[in-house]
């Protein structure tokens, strides 16, 4: 099976956990993509009656053409469940996300939710968080002092650039820097660090947030709780 034919298995096992009258957090990337085609299908055949908020504009259009209820989070009480894809998760679902550029959509989303649950592919799967580089959301005010002193720190940031070498710009016109820091040893360290450096939005270290996640590997969707 190819990653994006196990993206979408993870995807069409997740949305068994979506049930009527619930109110759904929709994540962003390539995973969710799946996720709310499948959650627009059972809207339109079997008449699925959910309201959701969207981690971006991405999503929100996306699942907008297919019927799905949307609304802006403020005018929603604490989501049921939110889910979302990822980048990396850790045995202990410590996990990076940003991939996509929308991790301060997708932090708010999560941190108001009930539950929430991630679906990746199996090469997601890590022991140790940093092999992929840690994307932080940054107000372009001051962005370069703010690289300098990240590179003082060691964390080697860079700005992120399309392939059309065009500044990465997230949903609220930000920038998008990306420490490339191979391992991460002490996550919650790190996170507290990112917490309180002027800049700095939003910060793609998601601990202590998920509570299951949908694999999808060549045996099957495997659910871990
Ligand atoms: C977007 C994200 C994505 O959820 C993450 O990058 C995973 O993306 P994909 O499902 O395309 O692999 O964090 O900001």
């Amino acid at each position: 099976m190819t990653q994006s034919e196990l993206k979408q298995t993870a995807a069409i096992k997740a949305a068994d956990a979506v049930h009527n009258d619930m109110t759904i957090g929709l994540g962003t990337g390539s995973t969710v993509y799946y996720l709310v085609e499948e959650l627009g299908r059972r809207v339109q055949e079997d008449k699925l009656q959910i309201d959701c908020a969207s981690t971006s504009k991405r999503t929100f259009e996306q699942a907008q053409q297919l019927g799905i209820r949307m609304h802006p989070l403020s005018e929603m009480q604490t989501l049921d469940l939110t889910i979302d894809g990822a980048d990396e998760i850790d045995a202990h679902f410590q996990g990076i996300k940003g991939g996509g550029a929308a991790l301060t959509y997708e932090k708010i989303v999560a941190l108001n939710s009930k539950h929430n649950l991630w679906i990746v592919d199996q090469t997601k799967l890590v022991s140790q968080l940093g092999a992929f580089p840690l994307p932080l959301e940054v107000n372009p005010f001051g962005c370069q002092q703010l690289i300098d002193r990240l590179t003082q720190e060691g964390l080697h940031p860079k700005l992120r650039y399309t392939q059309q070498k065009k500044l990465v710009k997230t949903d609220m016109n930000n920038y998008i820097v990306d420490l490339h820091l191979e391992q991460i040893k002490h996550p919650h360290l790190l996170a507290d660090w990112l917490d309180h450096q002027s800049g700095i939005i939003e910060h793609g270290l998601f601990l202590d947030l998920v509570n299951e996640v949908v694999v999808g590997q060549a045996s099957g969707p495997k659910v871990i709780a």
